[in-house]
């Protein structure tokens, strides 16, 4: 991590943002629509960030949004960057550390998932109760900055039990079917074959996706509380006789926005 690189993007978002922000939201593909909730905002895209990687991938607006939420001060992450898109995972996770840097102390991500758990239904959301690194890279890996984490940071909560407490009781008082599982995050971009498919769930997996758990571990590190939404877009391969696509991912996320944007309103007025 690059600590100046850091400082430069920082000190050129607060010229824009005058409010400090308390809460961050990663929103994943698809679920970028809750970004056009926040109050009085301000929009600062990704490209005229110093230092600031890209996003290329369909479905990502590629802007940080900062205003108010619920009465809070938020900054929206409106497209995430994907280790598949050829990232290294500083990249990656960079915008987590310019967001610790502005302030956010919670940090809510999102994304959409293959649903592994044969009891899950299309459509629904899941609560990430915990997580498995399937990437085979981490984006700690090389100098430790002390000032950041520690080295060896510990993960036995990474999704804060408080915080998924919140969400369920939200969820229940709202009468939104919410799951909860383990999400499994591989690389992608290919989508997982039925034998891979069969292997996450033997492992523990009940959603897997491409992205979050870089995110998540920077987050981590960086002493921030964490919540995990992912929507459940398609079952994973080889459940249904279906090929996927990123369209019907899409499809799926518009499907079930209402509910989604409700929810998470409600979390981030909550915690
Ligand atoms: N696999 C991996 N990532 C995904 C999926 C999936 O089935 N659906 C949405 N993102």
């Amino acid at each position: 991590m690059n600590k100046q690189a850091l400082n430069e993007a920082t000190n050129y978002i607060q010229e824009f943002a005058e409010n400090a922000p308390v809460i961050g939201l990663i929103l994943g593909s698809g679920l970028g629509v809750l970004a056009k909730e926040i109050e009085q905002p301000v929009k600062i895209q990704y490209d005229s960030i110093p230092n600031f990687p890209v996003s290329t991938v369909e479905g990502h607006a590629g802007q940080l949004v900062f205003g108010k939420l619920e009465g809070k001060q938020v900054v929206a992450m409106q497209g995430r960057f994907h280790f598949y898109e050829g990232y290294p995972l500083d990249a990656v996770t960079f915008p987590v550390r310019v967001m610790k840097q502005l302030g956010v102390k919670q940090l809510i991500v999102t994304n959409a998932a293959g649903g592994v758990n044969e009891e899950f239904e299309v459509g629904n959301l899941m609560l990430i109760q915990d997580h498995i690194n399937n990437m085979n890279q981490n984006p700690l890996i090389g100098p430790n900055d002390e000032t950041e984490g520690v080295r060896f940071p510990d993960l036995s909560n990474a999704y804060s039990k408080r915080m998924r407490t919140i969400a369920k009781d939200e969820a229940a008082g709202l009468n939104i079917t919410l799951q909860e599982g383990v999400y499994v995050a591989n690389t992608g971009p290919c989508y997982e074959t039925p034998a891979e498919v069969k292997m996450i769930r033997k492992m523990g997996g009940d959603a897997v996706g491409m992205s979050t758990v870089p995110e998540v571990i920077v987050a981590r590190h960086a002493g921030m509380e964490v919540l995990g939404l992912s929507c459940i877009t398609n079952m994973a391969a080889g459940i249904l006789p279906q090929p996927l696509s990123h369209e019907e991912v899409i499809e799926t996320t518009e499907r079930v926005r209402e509910d989604f944007l409700t929810l998470v309103k409600r979390i981030v007025l909550t915690i």
